[in-house]
């Protein structure tokens, strides 16, 4: 199955079942909002999540592109991507969680075709953290009817959008992607990959930290469209999907010899630095262009351990303008290019002027500690960036 064609099974099988289409948004998440980038479909849905109508009822389903800094140092392996597409569905206080669970289970089966004896799901077994110590009874009869093992856990099967908002138990669906038949959990074995996060959103965390029921009991799910495709394509990572072939021929062309991180992050940074720059975001020094410039420096960081002469200038028009075309954005490469290579040209002067000062140092013996802070603190250089491109 090709993308667009699982994207277009699983609106279809939502659709159905009563749920309107809606347009994803961009990165950059609606006023209020406690986070950078929007981080999954529900973002913009917030205020429908509590109580507001919706206008197209209360039953929805999008794809809907998104970043998630806090995976940023995962990037490498292989299932974590800095942008990323979610198949979303929503119940706005329309059915209950149990529903959601049997839709999702028998989409996953019938629709896809995944073997039910690869499947196993995690419930929310109750936390006192968290302020609730009942498990999800209800998530774990359903799964124990359809005859799907379960693993309880505590802090990892609770959704929240940030310290105060919309949150409530949820329940994870993992595929097996090893050899033979399966063996462990979740918690016990990688090659449990998680692909599909079924949240009853019915709670909401207030400033003071405590815990209410919301006006009406929601359901919101999220499925990571290249996961799936890895996973029902059998790939061993997200980077073998047909969205992502058009970087790593480009990459693997341009920049052979990579090891298979370091190839897998600069076809990930540079994929989402294209995204990130569609939706009008320019690098800076905080904010969402503070995290625009850390891909584009990291990225170029793993190129010039290399082989510092690489350039981002020799990139063809062909992969941006695919990736921009696939996300709907605007099919201009030409300022796209322009505010990677700029991002460039100042991270290579940076360095320039750097290098002189991390001699003179070194001239003196090992850098200390504080030789690390003044390079950081006066001359804009983080240790790691030290390490990696002035000390070898
Ligand atoms: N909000 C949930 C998640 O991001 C489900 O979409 O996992």
């Amino acid at each position: 199955m090709r993308t667009s064609e699982i994207r277009d099974t699983f609106l279809q099988y939502f659709r159905e079942r009563g749920h309107q289409p809606i347009t994803g948004s961009t990165l950059i998440p609606p006023p209020g909002d406690p986070v950078l980038f929007t981080t999954s479909g529900m973002h913009p849905l917030t205020p429908y999540l509590e109580g507001q109508r919706h206008p197209l009822g209360r039953r929805l389903v999008n794809v809907q592109r998104c970043l998630r800094t806090t995976d940023l140092d995962e990037v490498g392996d292989r299932t974590h991507l800095t942008v990323f597409e979610m198949l979303g569905s929503w119940s706005l206080g329309d059915y209950d969680g149990p529903q959601s669970l049997r839709w999702g289970y028998e989409l996953l089966r019938d629709g896809f075709g995944i073997p039910e004896s690869r499947l196993h799901v995690t419930v929310f077994g109750g936390e006192e953290r968290l302020g609730l110590l009942e498990p999800d009874s209800r998530s774990l009869g359903t799964w124990r009817e359809l005859g799907v093992p379960v693993e309880l856990t505590g802090e990892d099967n609770w959704w929240s959008n940030g310290p105060t908002g919309p949150c409530g138990p949820d329940s994870e669906i993992f595929v097996w992607t090893g050899e033979g038949t399966p063996v462990g959990t979740p918690g016990t074995d990688s090659r449990w990959v998680e692909v599909w996060n079924h949240v009853s959103m019915r709670y909401e965390r207030r400033r003071d930290h405590t815990l209410h029921p919301l006006r009406q009991s929601n359901v919101d799910t999220g499925m990571g469209l290249e996961r799936l495709m890895m996973v029902l394509g059998g790939k061993s990572s997200v980077y073998e999907c047909d969205v992502f072939e058009p970087w790593t021929r480009t990459v693997s062309q341009l920049w052979p010899g990579l090891g298979i991180e370091d190839f897998r992050v600069v076809c990930d940074h540079l994929r989402s630095s294209v995204v990130v720059c569609g939706d009008g975001i320019t690098p800076s020094n905080t904010g969402r262009g503070y995290v625009l410039r850390r891909l584009v420096r990291r990225l170029l960081t793993v190129l010039w351990r290399h082989d510092p002469g690489l350039t981002l200038g020799d990139l063809p028009d062909e992969p941006g303008l695919e990736t921009l075309g696939h996300f709907g954005q605007p099919r201009e490469w030409y300022p796209i290019r322009e505010v990677l290579v700029g991002e460039e040209r100042r991270f290579r002067s940076l360095l320039d002027r750097g290098r002189p000062v991390v001699s003179r140092l070194r001239r003196r013996g090992e850098l200390t500690g504080g030789d690390f802070e003044y390079l950081r603190d006066t001359h804009g250089l983080p240790r790691d960036l030290v390490e990696e491109l002035l000390l070898t």
